[in-house]
């Protein structure tokens, strides 16, 4: 678990990524590396997930999870394909328990002040906030961080790197996810270096807001 979080804590960002072509995921990769990224979160929502998880994986620099994770069925795969961490876009007692037996860190999603308490329930403290800007954005974080002072959040959902600074600026982020690094038409298209760009960016933007802390 150490490893996983140290990598996520240390970059502060969470590259939500829809993989369709299996053979993206070298390029891929590289790509985030050369920005500066250790992670990415590479989603259920296609039937490549498990595949290009397992060749992501194969780097050794690399720490990466499964996202958009519903099932127990769906953890197995994951963790099987080399997962080292699984994010659910919503709070699922199933999953996270599932998670806890098979070892692997799970950040669930939570919208509510009733979901943060059952993932504390679970044992948790660190948990997605989904989806962040829908819900009322920065404030709305702050107004829900407020009461859970060791619970930890990864907002997601409509962060770019025009709002990336105000939610990194707040104590209780443990790191921003989104898709914006890796948009699913520039992985389709195979803009490799589009990607390593924005990811550069959003890497340079979160060293401004650790250091502006
Ligand atoms: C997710 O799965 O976490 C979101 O779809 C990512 O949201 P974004 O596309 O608005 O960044």
């Amino acid at each position: 678990m150490s490893n996983v979080l140290e990598v996520v804590a240390a970059g502060r960002l969470m590259p939500v990524v829809v993989v369709r072509d299996p053979a993206h995921a070298e390029p891929l990769g590289a790509a985030l590396l050369a920005g500066g990224l250790r992670t990415a979160e590479v989603t259920f929502r296609t039937d490549a997930a498990a595949e290009a998880i397992r060749r992501l994986a194969q780097d050794e620099r690399l720490v990466v999870g499964a996202g958009t994770v519903l099932t127990r069925e769906q953890v197995d795969q994951a963790v099987a394909a080399g997962a080292r961490y699984v994010v659910t876009p919503g709070f699922s007692v199933k999953v996270v328990e599932h998670c806890a037996q098979v070892g692997v860190p799970v950040f669930p999603g939570v919208a509510t002040a009733t979901e943060v308490q059952m993932a504390l329930d679970a044992g948790l403290s660190t948990v997605k906030f989904f989806p962040a800007e829908q819900l009322g954005g920065v404030a709305m974080l702050k107004a829900l961080t407020a009461p859970y002072g060791k619970v930890r959040f990864i907002p997601t959902g409509g962060i770019s790197a025009a709002n990336l600074a105000d939610y990194l600026a707040l104590p209780a982020v443990y790191a921003a996810g989104g898709s914006w690094m890796v948009a699913p038409d520039l992985l389709a298209a195979g803009a490799f270096d589009e990607i390593e760009r924005l990811t550069a960016d959003a890497v340079a933007l979160a060293l401004a807001a650790a250091s502006a802390a």
